[in-house]
């Protein structure tokens, strides 16, 4: 499908995308890869990816545990595509950070998670607004690779989220729950450690206007100083 409608951007994750690459190049699209290490960098790398996504220590969901200053500049160092950093970035001067680090764009989940337009049951924007870095809980019983989840929601499906067994990876299984009857995605919800600094649920258009203001005051100070 993605080949018939020639989608412009396709975002690709686990095992490297050799066939995806050359269905979406053949109709002139990119691919975006996502990893959590230099190791999974190099194959995709070598797969002929036109960006990499380094989904750091504190994203949402399928995060890695390595520091961005880490692992963008290590990727920098051996590409010179596009790199989009993944990592609990939740406003506009975050963006400006993730440049000045060297990537060439910023890449927000949860931040849009918690607005007006966003499909999901109002008590998980809630739980995101409510909640600190602190509530994050980063575990692999879920789906067998580690994910960053919200504390809350984990305790709503009766489970003690300080206490939790490990995941399997030979049951990797993205729709399910692991070994509980919860599904992650329906009743376990991601979310990354920017949830600290979510404090409302505004429509996608304000939160872009006042995203580029914070980007651009950023900028603006740092100039100044
Ligand atoms: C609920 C949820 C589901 C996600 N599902 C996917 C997915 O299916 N594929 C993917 O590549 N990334 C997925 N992500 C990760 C995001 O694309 C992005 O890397 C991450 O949310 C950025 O971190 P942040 O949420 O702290 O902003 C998901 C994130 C969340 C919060």
């Amino acid at each position: 499908m993605c080949v018939k409608y020639k989608v412009p951007i396709v975002i690709t994750s686990l095992r490297p995308p050799v066939e995806v690459v050359a269905a979406v190049h053949g109709y002139g699209g990119v691919v975006f890869h996502d990893v959590i290490n230099i190791r999974h960098a190099r194959k995709a790398i070598d797969q002929g990816v036109d960006g990499i996504i380094t989904v750091c220590a504190g994203a949402g969901e399928h995060a890695g545990t390595t520091s961005p200053f880490a692992l963008v500049k290590e990727v920098r160092e051996i590409f010179d595509g596009t790199i989009i950093l993944s990592w609990s970035m939740s406003r506009g001067n975050d963006a400006l950070a993730a440049q000045a680090m060297g990537a060439d764009l910023a890449y927000l989940g949860t931040r849009f998670i918690a607005t007006k337009e966003a499909n999901a049951p109002s008590a998980y924007k809630e739980m995101i607004v409510d909640s600190a870095a602190a509530d994050i809980v980063y575990t692999n019983l879920f789906t067998g690779v580690h994910g960053s989840y919200l504390k809350g929601s984990i305790s709503n499906a009766g489970l003690d989220p300080d206490d939790l067994p490990e995941g399997e990876l030979r049951t990797m299984n993205f729709g399910g729950g692991g070994i509980t009857k919860a599904k992650a995605w329906r009743d376990i919800w991601g979310a990354g450690q920017g949830v600290g600094t979510i404090d409302d649920i505004p429509s996608v258009a304000d939160l872009v206007e006042r995203m580029e203001a914070e980007y651009r005051d950023a900028a603006t100070r740092l100039c100044a100083s």
